[in-house]
């Protein structure tokens, strides 16, 4: 009754940003992603007998279970388990931040709990198990170059599905830290406060599809340049749209609009980068394996970046079978 597994998170290319209304938990855009061997979260789930309610311990410290807690009923639910159980977590990497800890969490979580309770779920139902709780993390499910489409009124389940294995494109993505806390607003309250609020959220709905469309062919093709213009695009239209709710919601700091900067002079000096922000103030920097090397020394140098971390496309969830290691 006890399990082990490692996720990595995901970096999405082209943005989810919205649900649909129907409290599904359901994405109003579609969404490509990579996952990013680099980072990771490893989660052990215990079922225990004569537990009173479910634990949770995040980087070692007691923390509300929340969500967690309802993603464990669900697997109690499938599995006819009715112990409460002990979760055990940590990422490598700052958490809560806009570096995608949710994705990676759930991914893990999902696998880990559904082992724990003796099931073997396929990975697109564990993707949709995980798509539940977190949106992205439906993503990190997969390895390489993952989509997920939006949801559509009527829709049970949808799961991620990969589009091109992580050895499709010659591609690292570098991410400048300008933050080692929690960020203000989470992204679901941020997502939800655009979708209410936003004059431009009807905007970026009907836009992001065709964002979506350009930069899955230009990474079928393997045209990083194409893909690496429609994922700063695709980053810039959703930030467009939470800033204009109101009030606007503004993830960046100096930092991060400095490190923008820092990425279109890398590019007007020809090299290969392009940026892409989350929900948080940090910028990921997508480039070659060649041009990586000067790309971190170049976003080391920008005033409020604290490091960077190297990534690159990585592997899917899967059970860690010697978690001692
Ligand atoms: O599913 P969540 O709550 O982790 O939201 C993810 C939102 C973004 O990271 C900003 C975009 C995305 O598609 O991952």
């Amino acid at each position: 009754m006890k399990a082990t597994a490692l996720a990595h998170p995901n970096i999405a290319l082209a943005k989810y940003w919205g649900k649909r209304g129907d409290g599904h938990n359901l994405p109003a855009v579609p969404s490509l992603s990579v996952t990013l061997a680099g980072m990771r979260t490893r989660t052990t789930v215990e079922f225990v007998e004569g537990l009173a309610a479910d634990e949770l311990r995040l980087q070692g410290a007691v923390a509300a279970v929340g969500r967690v807690a309802d993603l464990l009923d669900r697997v109690r639910r499938m599995a006819g388990v009715p112990l409460r159980a002990r979760v055990d977590s940590t990422n490598d990497f700052p958490t809560s931040s806009g570096l995608a800890s949710s994705a990676s969490a759930f991914a893990a979580l999902a696998l880990a709990a559904t082992r724990a309770a003796g099931l073997s779920l396929e990975p697109a139902a564990l993707s949709d198990l995980a798509r539940r709780s977190s949106v992205s993390s439906a993503r990190s499910v997969f390895g390489g170059f993952v989509a997920l489409r939006a949801g559509r009124a009527g829709d049970d389940a949808l799961s991620a599905e990969v589009v091109a294995a992580a050895d499709h494109l010659d591609l690292r993505v570098v991410v400048a830290v300008t933050h080692e806390g929690s960020k203000a607003v989470g992204s679901s309250e941020g997502m939800r406060h655009t979708v209410l609020t936003s004059p431009y959220f009807a905007a970026w709905v009907a836009h992001a599809p065709s964002l979506y469309a350009r930069l899955r062919e230009a990474l079928l093709r393997g045209d990083l340049e194409a893909l690496g213009v429609a994922a700063e695009e695709s980053a810039l239209a959703m930030h467009a749209s939470a800033i204009a709710a109101a009030p606007g919601l503004l993830y960046w700091s100096s930092a991060t609009v400095a490190a923008l900067e820092q990425v279109r002079a890398l590019r007007a000096r020809g090299l290969a980068a392009w940026a892409t922000i989350d929900a948080g103030p940090h910028v990921k920097v997508l480039t070659t394996s060649s041009d990586e090397p000067r790309v971190i020394a170049a976003m080391e140098q920008v005033p409020g970046v604290l490091r960077t971390i190297a990534t690159r496309p990585g592997d899917g969830a899967r059970l860690d079978e010697d978690p001692a290691a």
